[in-house]
């Protein structure tokens, strides 16, 4: 007597089902995991999704709820396991997970406790898909983004980290907002450091390739009668704002996240703001993970755009440069 299935459904291919080609993984089921995830759905980029999390329960709820949104979704496969075996075939790994900064905590400390918790994740990430791109969310990004690079022993242009991409985006929305066009059009690049030590490249300030700096040579500077200046210190300060109103930043970063993982997955070779490792440029001789526009294809960071910075400028790169070092020499169990 046979079932409805084989009433309804003759097969036709033979053989063991193919691996996924474009999976990706997210590694923490937070906001800012969720919210790369539902960013990475919506712009229909796997075609399987994986979530790893240590709290059952909330991952369970969380692959539940976006399974039940499949009508909606072009990714046919959204599966969630806290073993990571789960992450098998991942073409792309964001790593989300990780704990914040305590009050009073050093940055020492901080970053301290996240590569006792790196430790764990990595080495799974890298055992289950030994040839996968990892993005790095998680802060302090640019020194997790080398713990990652150090724990993986992946080559470095297949460890990238978010860097200073949400920077640069919340500096091109808050440029572009004041001049009355959109986002995209304006074109500016923030930077070396992810956070407040971020270097906004004023010289390179853009509209359909019209340096604003020759419109306005104090652009940028104190000097500046029209403070745009103020703009990158809006940039630094939006994050801390942003927590201060809802309690945490998720969407804008998802959006970023998924907008790398599309130049990845689809091999555009375009450029982004995000962190690699610098060791060599500019001056810079330890290793160090900082943000430089990166051509980004299926094989990770395809190479570094030497951008033309001032003197001003390559001494804020070498000085955030110093100050990574400083907490990543005294990092045990690397
Ligand atoms: C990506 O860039 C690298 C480095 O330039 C290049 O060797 C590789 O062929 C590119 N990958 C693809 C798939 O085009
Ligand atoms: C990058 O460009 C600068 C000039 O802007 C030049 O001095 C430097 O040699 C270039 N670096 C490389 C690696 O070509």
């Amino acid at each position: 007597m046979s079932s409805t299935l084989q009433k309804l459904i003759t097969p036709l291919a033979e053989g063991p089902a193919e691996p996924p080609r474009n999976k990706v993984t997210v590694v923490g089921v937070g906001m800012v995991g969720m919210a790369c995830a539902v960013s990475i759905l919506l712009r229909d980029l796997a075609d399987e999704l994986a979530l790893v999390d240590v709290m059952e329960d909330k991952l369970k709820g969380e692959m539940m709820d976006l399974q039940h949104g499949s009508l909606f979704l072009k990714t046919p496969v959204i599966v969630a396991d806290k073993d990571y075996a789960v992450t098998a075939n991942s073409r792309v790994v964001v790593v989300t997970a990780g704990v914040r900064q305590q009050e009073g905590e050093s940055r020492l400390n901080l970053v301290q406790r996240n590569v006792n918790i790196f430790k764990h994740i990595i080495p799974q990430i890298v055992k289950y898909s030994p040839n996968c791109i990892i993005i790095v969310v998680s802060n302090p990004v640019d020194v997790l983004t080398y713990v990652t690079w150090k724990l993986s022993g992946l080559p470095k242009h297949r460890v990238i980290g978010s860097g200073t991409n949400l920077d640069s985006a919340r500096f091109r929305y808050l440029m572009a907002e004041r001049l009355g066009i959109h986002s995209s059009s304006f074109n500016g690049w923030i930077l070396g450091e992810h956070g407040d030590t971020s270097v906004p490249v004023w010289s390179g300030t853009n509209v359909a390739g019209v340096n604003l700096q020759k419109l306005n040579p104090n652009m940028g500077k104190d000097g500046d009668k029209e403070n745009w200046k103020d703009a990158h210190k809006m940039v630094v300060d939006s994050a801390y704002e942003v927590i201060r109103l809802k309690g945490y930043t998720n969407w804008a970063i998802g959006l970023s996240v998924a907008d790398l993982t599309e130049s990845l997955i689809k091999n555009m070779n375009r450029v982004h703001p995000v962190s690699t490792m610098v060791k060599g440029m500019f001056g810079i001789d330890e290793e160090v993970y900082l943000s430089l526009p990166c051509v980004l294809n299926s094989t990770g960071v395809n190479s570094v755009i030497n951008m033309t910075l001032n003197d001003e400028e390559i001494g804020q790169l070498k000085k955030s440069g110093d100050t990574l070092w400083g907490i990543q020499k005294d990092l045990k169990d690397l």
